[in-house]
């Protein structure tokens, strides 16, 4: 049996007198591609910043591998912040650093690694995510909008870890840079034996991405299953979502 890899229990949410989340349950097994799908504002990035403790929960309790978010100290903290990679929904490269150095970062908060491994380690995350050398030493502004999330996804994936949480991935990309971005990480998802958890509105990444989806709708996680078997349900959020003109041409192409 797969382990558990997030586990979300009876999580609520309030913002001043609004509540986001409310009873909100979630399993995630080891080897999921959870397509997270909810309606603007429906609360689906702070469950993500909540998935990883950057943001508490009103109530509720949140398990990262089998283990809690918090306590245990800073040592079982930070080696449990390892274990994911996240892609932000804003990109969020730092402006000021080149290419190479934001790949570096992550590498050099550990604080044990030698500059030549860094530099190794950072050309081999660059070539992962196919691409080449020379692209190191640009800065974030001389990228275009596809180059920059494969070097958001290069430093996710910097500490080599088991979880990646990715927030839009593909939002403001043209169709083939988008197609192209979900193509590496599929492909990178199925080489590492990542968990992937993807926040997207768009129906090509669900369809090419996941192997499950969650809905969050009406503040809980209205319904979790395949795309098959959310497809088949009768709610006003999912018709619209999955059952438009231009859902069902997205999901024909791909099935
Ligand atoms: N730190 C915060 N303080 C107060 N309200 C917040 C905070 N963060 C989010 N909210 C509110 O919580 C709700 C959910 O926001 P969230 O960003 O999680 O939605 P979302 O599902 O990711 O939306 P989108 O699809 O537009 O990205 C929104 O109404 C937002 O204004
Ligand atoms: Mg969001």
């Amino acid at each position: 049996m797969s382990h558990s890899v997030i586990s979300v229990r009876n999580l609520s949410t309030r913002f001043g007198v609004a509540w986001i989340h409310r009873q909100l349950n979630l399993e995630i097994a080891a080897g999921d591609m959870v397509a997270l799908v909810g309606g603007s504002g429906s609360g689906k990035t702070t469950l993500l910043r909540q998935m990883i403790g950057l943001l508490t929960p009103t109530e509720g309790e949140i398990r990262l591998f089998d283990e809690p978010l918090f306590g245990g100290g800073v040592a079982r903290e930070r080696s449990l912040r390892q274990r994911f990679g996240v892609l932000f929904q804003n990109g969020a490269l730092f402006s000021a650093f080149s290419v190479f150095d934001n790949i570096a970062f992550p590498l050099r908060e550990l604080k044990c690694l030698d500059e030549t491994t860094i530099r190794d380690l950072v050309m081999l995350k660059l070539d992962m995510v196919e691409l080449l050398p020379r692209h190191a030493a640009l800065m974030p502004a001389e990228l275009s909008g596809g180059m920059v999330k494969r070097v958001a996804l290069a430093r996710a994936l910097a500490l080599e870890p088991e979880l990646l949480l990715l927030d839009e991935p593909t939002a403001g990309l043209d169709p083939d840079r988008s197609d192209s971005f979900v193509r590496l990480t599929r492909m990178l998802g199925e080489e590492l034996g990542l968990t992937v958890v993807l926040v997207t509105h768009d129906l090509d990444t669900l369809a090419a991405l996941a192997t499950r989806v969650a809905v969050l709708a009406e503040q809980h996680i209205l319904a979790f299953g395949s795309v098959d078997e959310i497809m088949r349900i009768d709610h006003p959020f999912i018709r619209n979502f999955f059952h438009s003109e231009r859902s069902q041409r997205a999901l024909a192409h791909h099935h």
